[in-house]
């Protein structure tokens, strides 16, 4: 071997070497994720701040034969995300998006900027602690659709607990790192009552040991959970923080059985709550004491914006708002972007998808709603189910009174007394813990809590998947 084969040859190597290096390097390096691209990758955010941990999005079909299918975002923890949970995060409405809400306004690691054509990142959001998935839940939120539209028209509460159930077995199909992984679910508002619906569907079906999932505790905010606790909680609040008269306030209490199964049939009743409704369209119900949003000129002309009222129904009517209630614009303008419809696997970009926050038509066509979930309540108990609920005190929607009516109905054995919780050396609210249950109220927040306390929320996050105590000393 001459010379120049010699230092040919030990290039050659120093090449190799360099290379296995530079393999060290990067693997050291990649995003952490085990999942790989199963199609669902989502690699090319418009405006998406750079991140360490891979984020998925796309289809999942819940029913061949009439064509349909939800969809989700699914963000992996920011460290370690085999070893950490799996939360599946509800809004509700019903006819609300867990991706306009949940994943960016709330609580998901990228939040949608005030300009409608970005995203920023999220310093507290909860993929910190665990894997988060968003799901756009029923049919007709969101991107999620049928191609048997007349579905639309059938849709309510065991309908939407079947899909979700569904789609959480063809899920794991694409994700089976996930399949034998602690599982908590999470939500808000109407999702007070998807929750409990859909863990006492896993709960019941667990019973077959091949479609088991590892339900470990629900966590609810703001909870819709009995008709009758609910309207008079939500009356009583409105009388007890200065929104109505104390005739009025009188009138309702006089004339309303909410108990019954049309309280609206009395004509005093009806004209109490619409006198509440019609406070509640000059504020903010959502959030007493923030701003409406005036900057919008479109949103004054949506109707879906009002405060509507069915008086062949008891659910309570549902109008828009947050701590920024312009949000809901920024976001319409976001996930209506070809760009992003394209990088989310809605849409091919092109034969784009019409999105929007809340469906209107879902919500007051609503054919099948609990009157209770209490009862649902017992069970997921008596099966030792982790549940906690948080109240941002002050919601006007579902405010903390409707829930500490639900909670006396239930009427637990208490096993540590009302006390404070902290966050950064200040009272973040207050918490009871029952048998089975923990209460927690956050002070000053609305009926989003973690938008306007995200810090505090995150702690709670943290603190519930941990089973522990909120923090109690300051
Ligand atoms: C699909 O949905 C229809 C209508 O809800 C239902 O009748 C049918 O049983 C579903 N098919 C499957 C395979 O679940
Ligand atoms: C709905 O119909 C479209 C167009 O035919 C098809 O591409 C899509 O796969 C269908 N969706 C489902 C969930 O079957
Ligand atoms: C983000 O939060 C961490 C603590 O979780 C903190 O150390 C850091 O300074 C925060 N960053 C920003 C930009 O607020
Ligand atoms: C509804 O009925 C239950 C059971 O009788 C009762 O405990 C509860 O107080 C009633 N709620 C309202 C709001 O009247
Ligand atoms: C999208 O929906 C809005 C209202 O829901 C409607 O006015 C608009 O025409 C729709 N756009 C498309 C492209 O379907």
């Amino acid at each position: 071997m001459n010379y120049n084969m010699t230092s040919f040859y030990a290039f050659v190597l120093l090449v190799l070497f360099l290379s296995s290096l530079n393999l060290v390097f990067s693997s050291k390096h990649r995003k952490l994720s085990y999942v790989g691209d199963n199609g669902d990758l989502v690699t090319n955010l418009p405006g998406q701040p750079p991140v360490d941990f891979q984020h998925y999005a796309g289809y999942v079909t819940v029913n061949e034969t009439n064509g349909r299918a939800l969809f989700y975002w699914f963000f992996e923890a920011m460290t370690k995300p085999e070893e950490k949970p799996l939360v599946l995060w509800l809004n509700g409405g019903p006819g609300c998006s867990s991706v306009g809400y949940g994943a960016t306004q709330e609580i998901g690691p990228f939040l949608v900027d005030t300009d409608g054509k970005g995203i920023k990142f999220n310093n507290f959001s909860w993929n910190k602690e665990a894997n988060m998935l968003f799901l756009e839940s029923p049919i007709g939120v969101g991107f999620s659709y049928s191609n048997t539209t007349s579905e639309y028209a059938q849709l309510g509460d065991d309908f939407t607990a079947n899909d979700a159930y569904t789609f959480l077995h063809n899920w794991f199909i694409k994700y089976p790192s996930y399949r034998t992984r602690e599982f908590y679910i999470a939500g808000e508002s109407y999702a007070g009552k998807y929750v409990p619906e859909l863990a006492e569907l896993i709960i019941d079906r667990n019973n077959n040991p091949s479609l088991h999932i590892d339900l470990k505790g629900i966590l609810l905010g703001n909870p819709e959970t009995s008709y009758a606790e609910d309207w008079l909680g939500m009356v009583d609040y409105a009388w007890s923080h200065a929104v109505i008269s104390d005739e009025t306030y009188k009138k309702i209490r006089r004339s309303c059985e909410f108990n019954s199964s049309d309280p609206w049939k009395n004509k005093e009743c009806t004209q109490g709550v619409d006198e509440v409704l019609k406070q509640y369209n000059e504020i903010d119900i959502y959030s007493l004491y923030t701003s409406v949003c005036f900057a919008s000129t479109a949103r004054s002309n949506d109707q879906s914006m009002k405060m509507t009222m069915k008086h062949s129904s008891l659910m309570i009517p549902r109008i828009m708002g947050g701590y920024d209630p312009c949000l809901d614009d920024y976001a319409k303008a976001f996930y209506n972007k070809p760009d992003v419809q394209k990088a989310l696997h809605a849409s091919d970009g092109h034969n784009l998808r019409n999105w929007s926050i809340c469906n209107n038509d879902i919500f007051t066509g609503w054919k099948q709603s609990k009157p209770s979930v209490i009862p649902i309540y017992k069970k997921l108990i008596s099966v030792g189910l982790r549940i906690w609920l948080y109240s941002g005190d002050t919601d006007g929607r579902v405010p903390v009174l409707s829930t500490r009516y639900s909670l006396s109905i239930l009427d637990l054995p208490i096993t540590k007394q009302w006390s404070p919780w902290y966050h950064e050396k200040e009272v973040s609210g207050w918490y009871q813990e029952y048998e089975g249950l923990t209460f927690a109220t956050f002070r000053g927040a609305g009926h989003a809590v973690p938008c306007f306390k995200p810090s505090n929320s995150l702690a709670f996050f943290t603190s519930f998947l941990l089973g522990e105590s909120p923090p109690s000393t300051r």
